[in-house]
């Protein structure tokens, strides 16, 4: 087959591809032509071999020419099938208007952080700021800095959960997650001159078995102000103007003497129980007691003080912290802590 008679196979080829009907029929023909077997285009190559050198080049540039044309056919055949069939297809087609639509689901914020943020606001309009820090923190921050050193009883009182040094496992220099926020009492002073009004909610860890009122992993919400003049009446007017806040004045709220080594004198905040009010001896939120723990407080310590280099002659203040759960709980009328982080959308979609 010389140059002249593939000119003729591709014009017959080009030909019977523009006239293909169907998506069939042009593979039929890509086949006659291309096919790997028996493909006329394929055939014709084979023959190469058997020319004489000086015909070679001239009939090897026919032969892709020829191949250029059929694939352009086919390709541009194609792509006219498919239009069409598309074409046909949506012309078939009606719009419903009959047709619900698809429901919109509008997220929202978890009761926690709605909880979280509550309290920024509510501190925010007694001059409080909000300040957040790590997670993650230095045994001096969140022990020693507070009057806590190693081998201290009050350490019990936060079972803790020490994580390897990633710095070289440096063992005079222990970290663990935090065990509440109080740590940035000391990071906020060591930073600061003051006055300082200053609100921090963060995540807290404790090694501890988990009940309706106690997660290993939960938040907390930190206060702290520091100036010339406050006093124990202040720490007590900021907290109750606080639950007044959140719960309105029917809440009754019991202010009592406790113990924490970074604050003298200490007290502990606790509400009425939402879910027995106090006639429940088997109550599962309160266990009876007819109170739940709020928030513990008190007096900047001097010696806390005097580690950040502020004069307690000077300067005094207030501290106080206390679990974010807690009060959405309250807030919510949740009767279990386990309910926040099961995230159940049936439960959360209630918020
Ligand atoms: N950090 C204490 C706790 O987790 C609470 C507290 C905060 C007490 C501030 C006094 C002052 O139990």
């Amino acid at each position: 087959m010389a140059g002249e008679d593939l000119k003729d196979l591709a014009d017959r080829a080009a030909a019977e591809i523009a006239a293909a009907a169907d998506e069939a029929a042009l593979e039929a023909a890509r086949v006659r032509y291309l096919g790997r077997k028996e493909g006329a285009l394929t055939e014709a190559t084979k023959r190469i071999a058997a020319l004489p050198p000086n015909e070679k080049p001239a009939y090897g540039a026919a032969l892709n020419d020829a191949k250029r044309r059929i694939g352009a056919a086919l390709d541009q055949r194609g792509a006219a099938l498919r239009e069409s069939a598309l074409a046909r297809d949506l012309g078939g087609e009606r719009e419903d208007m009959t047709l619900p639509p698809r429901r919109v689901r509008v997220g929202r914020l978890h009761p926690i952080t709605q909880t979280i943020r509550e309290v920024s606001r509510i501190f925010g309009t007694l001059g409080f700021e909000t300040v957040e820090g790590p997670e993650i923190e230095w045994d001096y921050y969140n022990f020693e800095a507070l009057n806590i050193p190693a081998g201290h009883p009050a350490r019990e009182k936060w079972d803790t959960l020490w994580i390897s040094n990633p710095l070289g496992d440096d063992p005079s220099r222990p970290i663990l997650g935090r065990t509440h926020t109080s740590p940035m009492q000391v990071r906020v002073m060591e930073k600061r001159k003051p006055p300082i009004r200053v609100v921090v909610p963060g995540r807290c860890y404790r090694y501890e078995a988990t009940d309706a009122i106690r997660e290993s992993i939960f938040f907390q919400y930190e206060g702290l102000a520091i100036d010339e003049k406050l006093t124990m009446a202040d720490l007590k007017g900021t907290l109750y103007a606080f639950a007044r806040q959140v719960f309105g004045s029917d809440r009754k709220i019991r202010f009592r003497i406790d113990y924490f080594p970074f604050t003298e004198p200490s007290a502990e905040i606790a509400f009425d129980c939402f879910a027995c009010e106090g006639r429940d001896p088997a109550c599962h939120v309160c266990g009876g007691d007819g109170w739940i723990e709020a928030a513990g407080c008190g007096m900047v310590h001097p010696d806390v003080l005097r580690r950040v280099g502020y004069d307690p002659s000077q300067y005094q203040g207030f501290a106080f912290g206390g679990g974010i759960e807690r009060l959405a709980m309250l807030r919510t009328g949740a009767p279990d802590i386990r309910l926040f982080y099961q995230n159940d959308l049936r439960y959360l979609e209630q918020f």
